[in-house]
């Protein structure tokens, strides 16, 4: 067993996104958490271009299609599964992904 407790699954809605601190080491890092169907995705909440955060509202980071993650100044879409930026300011960018595992409804995240 490795990696710090993040959020319980269900803190997250399906198919939805939330946001919160990871302890990754000694540092505290502001996480998007995104479920899509059985996946779970978390990934630095800084834009790849400035490092802004992505959600204007706390733990809204999809569009409105729920399909990408989208960067509410910006409009900038990412991808759910690998968060490469697809349109935007940072196109052929990524997001920083985080390792993250689930266990028992639980998700560990790890540097
Ligand atoms: S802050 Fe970079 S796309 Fe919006």
């Amino acid at each position: 067993m490795s990696g710090a407790l993040l959020c319980a699954v269900d803190d997250v809605p399906e198919d939805g996104s939330q946001a919160f601190i990871a302890e990754l080491g000694e540092r505290q890092v502001a996480v998007m958490v995104i479920r899509k169907g059985d996946g779970v995705f978390v990934y630095e909440n800084s834009c790849p271009h400035i490092g802004a955060p992505l959600d204007f509202i706390s733990g809204q980071f999809l569009n409105h299609e729920r399909t990408h993650i989208m960067c509410s100044t910006h409009a900038a879409l990412f991808q759910i599964e690998d968060g490469f930026c697809i349109s935007g300011p940072c196109e052929g960018d990524h997001l920083i992904q985080i390792n993250a595992d689930v266990r028992g409804g639980n998700v560990y995240v790890s540097l």
